[in-house]
């Protein structure tokens, strides 16, 4: 196994105020790693680090096996992409995608192959001449990743690439950039808060709240086993109910409602008896009207506030006195459920082994 990149305890801190904490990762040669988390977690500051901007307060990082302390951002084999992408507007798309090339004294000949490699691999092959004005933003996006990617750095450090783009294009270009990555095989730290982005595209990826990072793990992971309460609220859709711990065992909670009612919730952790404790439960493991034989369910009466609808994703919201948040319930667009309208009362039920169950601190 070939590490590219290693993080080792780095901590950045400006005055009083600690914007990176003790964080520690390391990326395997080819991958994709991504940190996700919310607007001044510290996402890019800490990656200002890895490409020499920034000094860390403590901790090393090295590139390949070379400590970067004393390296200037320009000696490092990493390459910046910023949200805002600063290509040069008086220079045509081969001039931009040239500009580092040719400050490495390579030769004409030479930046021109490579030039006109790296836009067939972005998918804009005859593009040399075009003016940046003429592109769409998907294309001066690839431009962009062009301009980094034939330099051929070691990692390539993306701060939020596609945050300017619309909703539409950024899907697209998230399938794109995970495509080109695989193809060029370039170690990619990817920086973002859409965890949409951060699923379908990275190998790893490490949830970073307030300075920290609470979990490194494969996408799936990080959905179906969040290590903490934040993970599952950041992580996909959750809902929370929370309880007293009336009972444990054998990796299933008893959880005392405020309402009195005791459901069970599943847990990889123990919970002590007496404890405050949150169970987070997807909107997909919850059953609409559930089967009355249905052994090992929890059953909550709701009354069904709204429905919304949004084809395959559509979603019920309900309420209960159970219930301390208004439950979000996926909503199966078949037959079965055509009947449920707003204002209406239904049984839901989950498995007791669904879902997610911590110990509030
Ligand atoms: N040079 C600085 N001096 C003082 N505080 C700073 C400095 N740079 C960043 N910070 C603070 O550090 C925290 C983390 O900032 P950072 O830019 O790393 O967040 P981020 O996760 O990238 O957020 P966003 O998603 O909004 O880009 C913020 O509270 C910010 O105000
Ligand atoms: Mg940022």
């Amino acid at each position: 196994m070939h590490i590219d990149l290693s993080v080792k305890h780095v901590s950045k801190r400006f005055e009083s105020f600690t914007a990176v904490d003790d964080v520690c990762f390391e990326v395997e040669k080819g991958k994709f790693f991504s940190i996700l988390g919310p607007s001044g977690c510290g996402k890019t500051t800490l990656l200002r680090m890895i490409a020499g901007f920034e000094e860390p307060s403590e901790g090393n990082i090295f590139i390949g096996a070379q400590n970067m302390a004393d390296i200037p951002p320009n000696r490092r084999p990493v390459n910046l992409i910023f949200q805002h992408l600063a290509l040069f507007p008086m220079m045509n798309v081969a001039e931009n995608i040239g500009f580092g090339l040719a400050r490495r004294n390579e030769s004409k000949a030479e930046i021109k192959k490579k030039v006109a490699d790296i836009l067939e691999r972005v998918n804009l092959p005859g593009f040399d001449s075009k003016k940046i004005h003429q592109l769409s933003g998907g294309q001066k996006q690839r431009v962009a990743i062009a301009r980094s990617l034939v330099l051929d750095p070691t990692v390539l450090l993306l701060d939020e690439p596609l945050g300017a783009l619309d909703l539409k294009l950024r899907e697209q270009m998230k399938i794109e950039l995970k495509k080109l990555q695989e193809e060029v095989g370039t170690t990619f730290v990817y920086i973002t808060h859409d965890q949409s982005e951060a699923l379908v595209m990275s190998d790893h990826v490490a949830v970073m709240n307030e300075g920290r990072f609470e979990q490194i793990d494969r996408p799936q992971n990080l959905y179906s086993k969040p290590a903490s309460p934040f993970v599952a609220r950041f992580v996909g859709n959750n809902n929370r109910l929370p309880g007293t711990c009336v009972g444990y065992a054998d990796g299933i909670a008893e959880l005392k409602l405020t309402s009195g009612e005791t459901i069970a919730a599943g847990t990889e952790r123990q919970i002590t008896p007496g404890a405050q404790a949150e169970l987070f439960i997807r909107p997909e493991s919850i059953i609409i009207e559930p089967a009355e034989e249905l052994p090992e369910l929890n059953r909550i009466q709701v009354m069904v506030s709204s429905i919304l609808f949004d084809g395959a994703n559509s979603q019920l919201l309900a309420t209960s006195p159970a219930l301390a948040e208004e439950f979000l319930i996926s909503l199966p667009q078949n037959r079965q459920y055509e009947h449920i309208c707003a204002g209406d009362r239904v049984e839901i039920g989950w498995d007791f082994r669904a879902g997610n169950c911590f110990t509030v601190p």
